[in-house]
């Protein structure tokens, strides 16, 4: 029987992208699965898809804290208790600081990181009681400051010390706080990353062909929930990154803006 058989998950941002693979397969794995994204009719559409499921979706804002409570709570109601939150939902930008305003990084920080603390405010209680497991979707970004995302950069390091600190404030209440962190995974984020005026910015430089599929991000992020991991960095490229950065950090540093800039400008 599958780990998730029967649990409570909330993904929050399930919709699209990384979310909708998340919600895809918990339901196949037999969870009770909770959603919510700002589109009503693409949470329709996922309602439609999984008829006869027990899928429970809302219209929410992550980055307002009503919705955020009202969400949990209508979870709650439906289920009657949390086994798992995913703090999935997220947006990224593309735009120098030089350029942008600063509504952007606002937006960012709001959906990213309150986003993360609302959600998981409102659900911790229940989680404590199922000893169960707080999730941050996260990126390399939030371990590595990319250029061109000061904002998104630094509301995933945001994300990563609210985590951590949580996590240890509830080590001994059996529950799992942890964060995960994808590489370049194909999906409609790039498509609406915030441009400098905070304005999707519709055009996407980068081969989304190349990069790991949502579903094979997804199964990884359940594998490392099952495995009550601590962090966990799906992509090598990632690792790489990582190990680059902690003890070559001013060669990544190069090799970074090699890969972002051509000829003085933002590339990707
Ligand atoms: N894709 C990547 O390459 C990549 C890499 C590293 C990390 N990540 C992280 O993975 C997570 C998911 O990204 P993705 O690539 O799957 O993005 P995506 O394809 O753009 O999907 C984002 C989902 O979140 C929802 N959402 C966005 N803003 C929201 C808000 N304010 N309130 C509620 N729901 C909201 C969207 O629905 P609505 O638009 O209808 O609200 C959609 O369902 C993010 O946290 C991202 O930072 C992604």
């Amino acid at each position: 029987m599958s780990y998730f058989a029967g649990k409570v998950v909330v993904v929050t941002g399930g919709s699209e992208g990384i979310g909708k693979a998340l919600v895809d397969l918990l339901l196949q794995n037999g969870a009770q699965v909770a959603t919510c994204g700002r589109t009503y009719e693409k949470l329709y559409e996922l309602q439609t898809t999984h008829a006869g499921r027990p899928l429970h979706t809302t219209t929410a804002d992550v980055s307002k804290e009503g919705d955020c409570r009202n969400f949990i709570d209508s979870v709650i109601k439906t289920f009657g208790s949390i086994d798992i939150l995913i703090n999935n939902a997220g947006i990224s930008m593309r735009a120098l600081f030089k350029d942008v305003e600063l509504v952007t990084l606002h937006s960012l920080m709001d959906v990213n990181f309150w986003g993360t603390v609302y959600c998981t405010k409102f659900a911790l209680n229940e989680i404590i009681k199922a000893k169960g497991t707080v999730v941050g979707v996260s990126s390399i970004a939030g371990f590595r400051g990319l250029p061109g995302r000061t904002g998104y950069s630094a509301s995933k390091f945001a994300v990563h010390g609210f985590l951590e600190a949580l996590r240890t404030e509830v080590l001994d209440d059996g529950v799992n706080v942890m964060w995960v962190c994808p590489g370049f995974t194909s999906s409609n984020i790039r498509n609406v990353a915030l441009d400098k005026d905070a304005k999707p910015q519709k055009e996407n430089p980068m081969d989304e062909d190349k990069m790991m599929s949502a579903h094979e991000c997804a199964e990884y992020i359940l594998e490392a929930i099952e495995k009550r991991k601590r962090t966990k960095v799906l992509t090598f490229l990632g690792l790489r990154t990582l190990f680059m950065n902690k003890f070559f950090p001013g060669i990544t540093d190069k090799l970074i803006r090699k890969f972002y800039f051509k000829d003085g400008e933002l590339l990707k």
